[in-house]
């Protein structure tokens, strides 16, 4: 499935409780139709001072429901017939009043009352608590939270930041983004869970003085898009980064280095308390061997000055030499002969699982083809976008650590 479609299928019920972020809500649902969710909208009294039915109605291509009363129900029972069909429920935005109709088991008005009558196991509850940041710091909403969780819910945020009210603090809803995350990856099978990784990604950067330096084209996608579906399937994630402009992944726990060095230190003593290590960094295999103090000036000679290069270490390598190694996974971006390659290079670096890719066309690219390769043989993952290939990688990586168990 590509990443645009990943909620096909899923059925959301989405209930909004009375607050200003109500307006985040039409920009979420729009997000969550897009991929190919199914959204049916229920809104208290409260909500409806807020935002229109009308508006989330048009969004979500559905009738919104408002009222345990609404008679358009063949029963009559809106609040059994809507949880029986969703794959879960969230409450966005959830004021401090609902909290506490959650946290007591209320059930007069028809939100309140489905998110009691759901079946517990298959219509999983979240909660985007959305208040001014007195009420959400004050130790009744805390309990109430608190209870909430304890009985099964989970809780989204809250973010801090500017309020509406014009203080500053925590209880912002997240963002429409941040939700439409946060659904996607509560969805996906946790098939890393209690497991930890740790990922290179990106480039590095090998100064040669203080405004020059020698890089390359990697964009980082693939790596961090690994971390994301890492942590979507519950594992606890690393990332050491080199030098790009991506977003941390959600959860993810990033460490930014610029050359190999610095990988390689950052890499080697977190290396054997993870489960996994995947090499995605296209690191640089030389560095110059010392780096100016000052910017190199041409000195009219019209000769260009030469650089002494030394060779960067092997990452991958020494990680995989490591007597208490964890399970290491290699990438090689090759412009030809991908299969011989690939398997050359796992061999030589000792490792299980390698990665094959051709390069350069897939540098900065938002789809790619990858080719596995291990012991056993090699399967072609057909291209598709990076992350729908990284949760791929991340259920034969799971696959692996349970066979080796
Ligand atoms: N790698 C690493 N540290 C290095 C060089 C490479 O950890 N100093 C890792 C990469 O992250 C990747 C794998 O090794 O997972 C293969 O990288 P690649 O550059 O394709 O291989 P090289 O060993 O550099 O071989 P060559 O340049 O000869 O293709």
């Amino acid at each position: 499935m590509s990443e645009a479609l990943q909620l096909q299928g899923r059925h959301l019920l989405l209930g909004l409780s009375g607050g200003i972020a109500g307006y985040k809500v039409a920009e979420l649902v729009r997000l969550l139709t897009k991929a190919g969710a199914t959204v049916q909208v229920m809104m208290t009294e409260a909500a409806e001072q807020f935002i229109t039915a009308v508006t989330l109605q048009a969004l979500s291509n559905r009738p919104v429901v408002t009222s345990q009363w609404d008679a358009r129900e063949a029963n009559n029972m809106a609040h059994i017939n809507l949880s029986r069909e969703a794959d879960l429920m969230l409450i966005a935005p959830a004021s401090a009043d609902f909290i506490a109709k959650l946290a007591q088991g209320r059930a007069d008005e028809l939100l309140s009352l489905t998110a009691l009558a759901r079946p517990m196991e298959r219509c999983p509850l979240l909660v985007a608590p959305a208040m001014n940041r007195e009420m959400w710091a004050h130790p009744a909403t805390q309990r109430n939270v608190a209870q909430i969780k304890a009985d099964g819910a989970t809780v989204l945020g809250p973010a801090a930041g500017d309020q509406a009210c014009g203080e500053i603090g925590d209880g912002r809803m997240l963002e429409a983004a941040e939700l439409f995350d946060e659904i996607v990856a509560f969805l996906q099978p946790k098939l890393l869970a209690g497991r930890k990784l740790l990922i290179t990604a990106g480039p590095t950067f090998e100064p040669i003085d203080p405004v020059r330096g020698i890089t390359n084209l990697s964009s980082g996608k693939m790596g961090f898009s690994i971390a994301r579906a890492a942590a979507d399937a519950g594992a606890e994630v690393s990332l050491v980064a080199g030098p790009v402009n991506l977003p941390t992944p959600r959860g993810v726990r990033r460490i930014d280095v610029q050359t190999a060095q610095q990988m390689y230190e950052a890499v080697l003593p977190r290396a054997s308390v993870n489960d996994v290590f995947v090499a995605t960094a296209a690191v640089a295999d030389w560095r110059p061997a010392a780096s100016a103090e000052h910017k190199i000036k041409k000195d009219g000679s019209g000769q260009a000055p030469s650089i002494a290069m030394a060779e960067n270490r092997d990452i991958l390598a020494a990680v995989a030499a490591l007597p208490d190694r964890p399970y290491c996974v290699g990438f090689a971006a090759e412009s030809q002969d991908l299969l011989k390659h690939a398997s050359e290079k796992r061999l030589r670096k000792n490792i299980p699982l390698i990665v094959g890719n051709l390069g350069p066309a897939t540098f900065g690219r938002d789809d790619n083809t990858l080719l596995l390769v291990d012991e056993r043989g090699h399967r072609e993952i057909p291209c598709n976008d990076k992350l729908s290939l990284a949760r791929e990688l991340v259920r034969e990586i799971a696959t692996r650590l349970q066979e080796n168990a």
